[in-house]
């Protein structure tokens, strides 16, 4: 126990070394480089006609009216199938060093031809929905102003996602402003929760501007984590024993929108993710004042959410292929 604290403390410390003053920064506002690329991704995000039930977009599961995320323990895909793990919110994703719980995605672009091919998600297959974007003049004439090029292909639109998902992160937080020097912007609780979320070591882990998303750590360093979820995390891709139950550290920013937590979504509250985080990595049982203060401070990391026309996708033609949300 001594020697974890030891770790932690260490461990603590030099991911506040790291950055001379707060272990976590402020989130700056977008850059769009590409205002064009970014409408067209966002047209894809939207589409459910990339998927072979024609019902199911990336929106379904990353519902960026709520948190960019769908608030269930694990997603429903196609077929009303059961997905075997918790979806993270796409908020500030272009933060994180990889993509997926186990990190299998090197970046954004890499992640989103995932979703569309997978059986369990939306069950189609690239080659489908790319003749399904072509088969659409409108779509077409986007395609060509956006790429220079006559027809649609994957890379094209996993381009334009990604270029649309780096656009979704999410400033000007409460807890943002105070870091800027609003001494006003936090209550008293929140900046004691903040200084305790500190003190105890959370920030060994959940640090930068993303408040996570950063490093794979073990789920349960002092104590084991029990849950009947199937994921190994990192250890699914190594095999390694080394790197069971190693999960890419979530993003803390939003928090209060993107419950349930953890990967299997076992944690319904806040203040039940607060308290098993204290006991499983920290060993240490926070009193439920303590717990509310930290989730106060929690809290205080929502940031602007997107804000957008909700775009207006193109019809389907006569050619466009069928929907098959029962085939
Ligand atoms: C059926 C629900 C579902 C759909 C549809 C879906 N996702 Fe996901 N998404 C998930 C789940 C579940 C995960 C986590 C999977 C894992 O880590 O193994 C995930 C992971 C991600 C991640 C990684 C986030 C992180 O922090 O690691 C991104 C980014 C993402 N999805 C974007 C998309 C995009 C873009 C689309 C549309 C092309 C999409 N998703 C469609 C459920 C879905
Ligand atoms: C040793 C690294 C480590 C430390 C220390 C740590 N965490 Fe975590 N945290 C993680 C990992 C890994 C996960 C994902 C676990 C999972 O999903 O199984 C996580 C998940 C969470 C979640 C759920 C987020 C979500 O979207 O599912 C919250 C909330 C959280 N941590 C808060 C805290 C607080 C508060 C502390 C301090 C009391 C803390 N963490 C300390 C690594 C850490």
């Amino acid at each position: 126990m001594q020697l974890r604290t030891l770790i932690v403390a260490i461990l603590a410390a030099s991911a506040t070394l790291a950055w001379s003053g707060e272990p976590i920064q402020p989130i700056a506002a977008v850059k769009v480089k590409n205002p064009a690329m970014v409408e067209l991704g966002k047209k894809l995000y939207f589409d459910p006609r990339l998927s072979k039930s024609g019902f199911i977009s990336c929106n379904s599961c990353h519902n960026l009216s709520m948190g960019g995320t769908d608030n269930l323990k694990t997603s429903i895909g196609d077929h009303w199938n059961q997905g075997p793990i918790n979806a993270p919110t796409v908020l500030n994703s272009s933060m994180n060093l990889a993509q997926f719980w186990d990190g299998r995605a090197k970046d954004l672009k890499a992640q989103a031809g995932g979703p569309i091919a997978n059986p369990g998600e939306m069950a189609f297959t690239h080659e489908l929905a790319v003749s399904v974007l072509n088969s659409m003049p409108a779509y077409k004439a986007e395609f060509k102003k956006v790429f220079k090029k006559d027809t649609a292909t994957i890379d094209m639109v996993t381009d334009a996602i990604a270029a649309f998902e780096e656009t979704l992160v999410t400033p000007n937080s409460r807890f943002d402003k105070w870091l800027k020097g609003d001494k006003k912007a936090l209550s008293k609780d929140e900046q004691a929760g903040y200084k305790l979320f500190k003190d105890s070591g959370c920030t060994a882990c959940h640090y930068g501007p993303a408040v996570g998303g950063s490093s794979f750590q073990k789920m349960g360093l002092v104590a084991a984590y029990d849950t009947k979820n199937k994921a190994q995390g990192v250890a699914g891709l190594t095999g390694q024993d080394a790197d069971r139950m190693k999960f890419k550290v979530p993003t803390l920013r939003n928090v209060e929108m993107t419950y349930p937590y953890f990967h299997d979504g076992e944690a319904a509250t806040l203040e039940q993710a607060v308290d098993t985080m204290g006991r499983l990595q920290l060993g240490r049982t926070f009193s439920p004042e303590e717990v509310g203060k930290i989730v106060a401070f929690l809290k205080t990391l929502t940031g602007k959410q997107p804000d957008f026309k909700l775009p207006i996708l193109p019809p389907s033609s006569n050619d466009t292929p069928q929907p098959k949300p029962f085939g």
